[in-house]
């Protein structure tokens, strides 16, 4: 069985995150997400719409998304790989090169980003 892992905040979930997390799944035959919690992204300087039980909510229903853990500092991801025993690290390509230092343990796997939506842009259309 070949064990996917991605991150994200998944906030005001959009088609891009959909297409993200079936393009992960097909390279495998389970995935697992590490949600950004709210304190994480606090650090950060970044507030969600939506709270991490409200996104981890909109997330389980995903039905390429095998497993959800919270994903509470930046430093967790070697541990997170070693003890899921995860094959590939996949995320967008906004993050190009950011991750290379894990490729000594799992494969490291940039996808192309989807053309014109984020949550900045739909946050925007709010008025946030
Ligand atoms: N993603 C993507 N295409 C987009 C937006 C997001 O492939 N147009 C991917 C990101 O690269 C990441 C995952 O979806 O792997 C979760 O992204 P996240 O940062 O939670 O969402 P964004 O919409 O990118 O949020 P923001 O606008 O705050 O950057």
């Amino acid at each position: 069985m070949k064990r996917i892992i991605t991150y994200g905040t998944f906030d005001t979930f959009h088609w891009a995150h959909m297409n993200l997390l079936r393009r992960a799944r097909e390279l495998g035959d389970w995935l697992a997400v590490g949600l950004s919690t709210d304190e994480f992204n606090a650090t950060k300087g970044k507030r969600s719409h939506f709270d991490y039980q409200e996104r981890r909510r909109i997330l389980s229903g995903v039905k390429y998304v095998d497993f959800i853990f919270p994903e509470s500092t930046w430093e967790q991801k070697r541990d997170d790989i070693l003890k899921y025993k995860i094959d590939v690290f996949v995320i967008g390509d906004d993050w190009q090169g950011k991750f290379d230092f894990l490729s000594d343990i799992c494969q490291v796997v940039y996808l192309p980003r989807s053309p014109d939506i984020s949550t900045s842009i739909i946050k925007g259309m709010m008025g946030r």
